[in-house]
């Protein structure tokens, strides 16, 4: 280990500040909204980690280019997904928000990171091989190759301890602790805090109402399986109303996700949305059949809906805030991300990491200047 790096040259063993855990997850800014299971299976775990976690919650843009997006709705999808963290209550005051492309430290560790995985272990990643045969050989980029690096310099140029992610992104975390103890082997112990999964648990599941065997998502049932939550709310009462419930005789209303995968979705989701547990709903509703179920569904959903539009217009209807509270968490996040980037590449032998760092440090502190300027809601 370089005696002379200005850098921190080791992690934080918990991977933070020394007081509590770091914790880090992403969604791509892949559709004008949200939906409902993004919401229960990701959003509404990530507001509640950030009582106990240093957490950092950002837009992964740079993932979505992977597949090529018209660049004005990648714009436009980017504030929308950030203000629906807010919306869902991500606290900025607490949590550091944050859209990825805005810390370039992730682009620049995730070269690093391509050049210690190998073209194997790369191309073994089961969404990079389901995506590439869908999209043929000259359709899939190499940028949706390299994907899985850069997820793990997202969750690496943190130190972060713990990630939490879907089932479906399970392989590439297990990929990103490959890579982290790789680099401890090479390069030094204390290069890279191998982070553990936080895999959200079965009841925070949502699977499609169309089909309930696979996850809610636009590409299951056309669509129509889905809760969008920027949509009318009417379209998700519509969606709730004509869900398909298991074609048993019984109608017994019970959670039983093997048995009745159709009727215990609508359980999971009428818990989310009212907060009761699903035991008490399920017994009100146990012999009455699936209607009264869904009706009462609809209007809860409806109810949630309301107010979280309008807690997400406030900053969409007013981007310069957003915007503001963007360029805060981005210089955060950067103030976090530089060190460990510059610990990285030190281990890995660039030259001069003091030169850079001064560099970086000098253009973070003009940008924070002009943003300061420009925006009340900066905090310099
Ligand atoms: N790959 C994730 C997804 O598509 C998003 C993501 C990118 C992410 N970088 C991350 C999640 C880092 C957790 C940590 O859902």
């Amino acid at each position: 280990m370089s005696e002379t790096s200005t850098a921190s040259t080791t992690p934080a063993s918990a991977g933070g500040t020394g007081l509590r855990p770091r914790i880090l997850s992403g969604m791509q800014p892949t559709d004008g909204s949200l939906h409902l299971g993004n919401y229960i299976g990701a959003l509404r775990q990530w507001v509640q980690l950030q009582d106990n976690f240093d957490a950092l919650y950002f837009v992964a843009d740079l993932h979505s280019l992977t597949v090529n997006p018209d660049p004005a709705l990648i714009r436009e999808r980017t504030r929308r997904t950030a203000a629906q963290y807010l919306a869902a209550g991500v606290d900025p005051a607490q949590s550091i928000l944050f859209v990825q492309s805005h810390v370039p430290a992730h682009a620049e560790l995730g070269w690093l990171l391509q050049c210690q995985t190998g073209f194997g272990e790369a191309s073994r990643m089961t969404q990079f091989k389901d995506k590439s045969a869908k999209a043929g050989n000259d359709g899939a980029t190499v940028g949706l190759f390299a994907y899985p690096m850069l997820m793990a310099a997202d969750i690496l140029v943190y130190d972060s301890a713990l990630v939490p992610v879907g089932e479906d992104q399970r392989q590439h975390l297990e990929l990103t602790r490959n890579i982290a103890e790789r680099l401890n082997s090479r390069f030094g112990d204390g290069t890279a805090v191998v982070p553990d999964a936080h895999i959200v648990k079965a009841g925070a599941k949502i699977q499609d109402l169309q089909d309930p065997a696979k996850k809610m998502s636009k590409s299951s049932s056309g669509g129509k399986g889905v809760v969008w939550l920027l949509e009318d709310p009417k379209k998700a009462a519509k969606a709730i109303k004509s869900a398909v419930t298991d074609a048993d005789e019984d109608y017994g209303v019970r959670y039983d996700p093997e048995a009745k995968p159709g009727i215990s979705n609508l359980l999971t989701i009428f818990s989310a949305v009212t907060g009761r547990d699903v035991d008490s709903i399920a017994a009100e509703y146990d012999g009455r059949g699936y209607g009264y179920l869904k009706v009462d569904l609809a209007d809860a959903v409806v109810e949630w809906l309301a107010p979280f539009q309008q807690r997400a217009h406030t900053f969409l209807d007013d981007p310069a805030r957003l915007d503001a509270v963007l360029t805060d968490g981005a210089q955060r996040a950067a103030a976090l991300a530089e060190p460990v980037l510059q610990r990285i590449y030190d281990r890995f032998g660039l030259l001069s990491p003091a030169t850079r760092l001064h560099a970086v440090s000098a253009a973070v502190a003009a940008t924070a200047t002009t943003a300061t300027n420009a925006s009340p809601a900066g905090r310099g």
